[in-house]
C-alpha cells in the first residue's frame, strides 16, 4: 500500500518542499526513514508508533517504508512528524478526505500533542508559492502561519484533531488571517529624557533619517547609551515586506510567538561585550543566523565597542558591507541578510577621560592609542557619522525648558525617508546609506559653491576615497532633512564634521 503526502523543509532560510511516500508492504515487521534524514528525523519512528499508540491506533505488522523526496537534500529536526503520521494513515486507509493540496509541519510528541516547531513562517510561504491550498502547522505557529494571506492554515493541537477531520467526523476550519498592527512608537524610551546633547541629537536624527552608521565617543555618564537606547523612537515604521523579510530570521531562529506572530517594530539588539563571532555574525554546524541578522532591517547597538574581541569586529565588516552573509559548512551554505544600521558607543580611553573638558586622563598617552587601537582603521570607516558626546552641562541638567519628544524628531526623519523613496524607486536601494559609489554622482548631485567647498575639504584633511563616499552620502541625508535635492555647501561643511574623530583620536596611533 502506497501513500504521498506533502510537507515542507527548511535549510538556513529557504524552505523546500518534502513528499513524504510511504510503501507498507507485506515482510517481516520494520519501520525505516530513508532520503538523507538526520538523527532527529529518525526518532521520529518512535514518536509517530507512540502517537499512534495513544490514539488507540495498532501499528500496521508490516514492513513500513518512508523516503523523503527529494532524496539528495538532507532533511533535519522533526518538522515532518506529522506529514509521516497522516502518511501512514492515509497508507492504512484509515482517511476518508484526501491529503491533496496538504502540506503537513509539525512535530509530535509521544502522548499524540502536536509541538511547535521554529521555521513555520517561510514554509508556509513557500507552500503558498507552491500552489498547495492548505497547510497544517501546530497550534503554537498557528497565529505565524496565519499572517500568509491566500492559503487555508489550519492550526492542529494533537493527532486526534487530525485524525477526526481526515475521517471526516469533526472538521478544523482555517484560522483566520492575522493582520498585523502599524509600527507602535508605545512603551519606548524617548529622547524627551535626554536634557540638552543638542548635537549629539541632531547627529542620530541624521543617522536615522539616512540609515547611517554612527559611533558615539565621549566620557563615562556623558549619556551614550542613554541616547543610543533612544533610536528605536525615531526610526521611520517597517512597510510590510520589511516587516516579512525580518520575520523570517525571527521564525526559523524560534523568536516569534503567539504574542507577536510577526515583527512590526525593527529590531533593536543590544548582544553584550562578550558575544562570540558566531553569536554575532552567525554560525554553528547547521547555520544559524548571528545578532547581525537577527537585526536586518533594525538597528545593531554595540555598546563599549573597545570591549569586543578585535576578531569579532572584524569579521563584521565585510557583511555591514555586503548587507548579507554566507555562511559554508559541510551541510551546504547558507545566507542570511543583515542590512542593519550599526551604532557604537565608547570611551575615548580606559579612564575614559581623554579630551574631556575639565577632568585629567590619568592613562597616558601609550594607553590610550592601544585602547583606541582596538578598533581598526577600516571599521571605523564603516562608520559615517562620528559623534562625540560632551558631558551634559548642569545648565541643561537644571533647566525646566521641556525637551522636544521623539515623535517631532521621528516626523522629520520619515519626511526625510519619503524624499529618499522617491529618489530610489526602481532600485534596490531603500536609504541614502545604501548608495553604491557607482551611483554617488547621479543621486548626489551639488551646486558649484558645495563642490569648491568639498574640494578644499578633501585636500585639507587629505581624506580617503572612502571618507569622501561617506561625506557625500551624509550631505545627501542632511539636504534631505532640509528638503533639498541639490546639495549646498553648508551640508557639506556640516557632513565633514562628523569625520573628525579619526582625526581627532586615532591620528595619535
Ligand atoms: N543629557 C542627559 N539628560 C538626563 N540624564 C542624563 C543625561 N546624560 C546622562 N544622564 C544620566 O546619566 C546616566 C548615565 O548615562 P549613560 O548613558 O549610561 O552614560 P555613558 O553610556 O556615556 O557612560 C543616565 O542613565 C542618565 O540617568
Ligand atoms: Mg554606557
Amino acid at each position: 500500500m502506497f501513500a504521498k503526502v506533502s510537507s515542507l523543509g527548511l535549510f538556513g532560510l529557504n524552505a523546500f518542499p518534502v513528499d513524504v511516500e510511504i510503501d507498507i508492504s507485506r515482510a517481516l515487521p520494520q519501520f525505516d526513514i530513508v532520503g538523507l534524514p538526520d538523527t532527529v528525523v529518525r526518532e521520529s519512528r518512535e514518536r509517530i508508533r507512540a502517537a499512534l499508540r495513544a490514539c488507540d491506533i495498532a501499528f500496521p505488522v508490516a514492513k513500513v517504508m518512508v523516503n523523503l523526496a527529494p532524496a539528495d537534500t538532507k532533511k533535519s529536526g522533526s518538522v515532518h512528524d506529522m506529514a509521516i503520521f497522516m502518511a501512514i494513515l492515509e497508507a492504512m486507509r484509515m482517511t476518508d478526505v484526501k491529503t491533496e493540496g496538504c502540506a503537513f509541519i509539525g512535530e509530535l510528541s509521544l502522548n499524540g500533542d502536536i509541538r511547535g516547531i521554529n521555521g513555520v513562517l517561510p514554509m508556509v510561504i513557500l507552500a503558498r508559492e507552491k500552489g498547495l491550498k492548505s497547510v497544517f502547522v501546530p497550534y503554537a505557529n498557528s497565529r505565524e502561519a496565519s499572517v500568509i494571506k491566500g492559503i487555508d492554515v489550519y492550526a492542529v493541537k494533537n493527532v486526534t484533531e487530525l485524525i477526526s477531520h481526515f475521517r471526516n467526523e469533526k472538521l478544523l476550519t482555517p484560522v483566520e488571517n492575522y493582520i498585523p498592527p502599524q509600527t507602535s512608537y508605545e512603551n519606548i524610551l524617548d529622547f524627551a529624557d535626554v536634557r540638552g546633547q543638542k548635537s549629539a541629537k541632531k547627529a542620530l536624527e541624521i543617522a536615522a533619517a539616512g540609515g547611517h552608521n554612527a559611533i558615539l565617543i565621549g566620557s563615562p555618564g556623558s549619556g551614550k547609551s542613554m541616547l543610543s537606547k533612544r533610536m528605536p523612537s525615531i526610526l521611520p515604521p517597517l512597510t510590510f515586506e520589511e516587516a516579512l523579510e525580518t520575520s523570517k530570521i525571527h521564525s526559523i531562529t524560534g523568536l516569534l510567538s503567539a504574542e507577536q506572530p510577526i515583527i512590526t517594530e525593527r529590531p533593536f539588539r543590544s548582544p553584550h561585550h562578550t558575544i562570540s563571532s558566531a553569536g554575532l555574525v552567525g554560525g554553528g554546524s547547521v547555520p544559524k543566523p548571528g545578532e547581525i541578522s537577527i537585526a536586518h532591517n533594525g538597528l545593531l547597538f554595540l555598546d563599549e565597542l573597545a570591549e569586543f574581541d578585535r576578531r569579532t569586529l572584524e569579521i563584521m565588516r565585510q557583511p555591514l558591507e555586503d548587507r548579507k552573509i554566507t555562511i559554508v559548512r559541510a551541510a551546504g551554505s547558507v545566507t542570511y541578510p543583515c542590512s542593519i544600521m550599526l551604532i557604537a558607543a565608547m570611551n575615548p580611553c580606559p579612564c575614559g577621560y581623554y579630551g574631556h573638558p575639565t577632568k585629567k586622563c590619568i592613562c597616558g598617552m601609550k594607553k590610550v592609542s592601544s585602547y583606541l587601537s582596538k578598533i581598526s582603521g577600516p571599521l571605523l570607516d564603516r562608520f559615517d557619522l562620528h559623534i562625540e558626546v560632551a558631558p551634559v552641562e548642569f545648565k541643561d541638567l537644571s533647566s525646566k525648558a521641556n525637551e522636544e519628544p521623539s515623535s517631532e524628531i521621528r516626523k522629520r526623519v520619515v519626511a526625510a525617508r519619503e524624499m529618499q523613496n522617491k529618489r530610489f524607486k526602481g532600485t534596490s536601494i531603500t536609504c541614502n546609506a545604501q548608495i553604491t559609489p557607482d551611483k554617488l554622482r547621479q543621486f548626489c548631485p551639488m551646486d558649484d559653491s558645495a563642490e569648491k567647498l568639498f574640494q578644499s575639504i578633501f585636500d585639507r584633511l587629505g581624506l580617503s576615497a572612502r571618507a569622501y563616499d561617506r561625506i557625500l552620502k551624509v550631505a545627501r541625508t542632511i539636504a534631505d532633512l532640509n528638503g533639498d535635492e541639490i546639495i549646498k555647501k553648508q551640508y557639506i561643511a556640516a557632513a565633514a564634521q562628523y569625520r573628525s574623530l579619526d582625526r581627532k583620536y586615532w591620528s595619535q596611533e
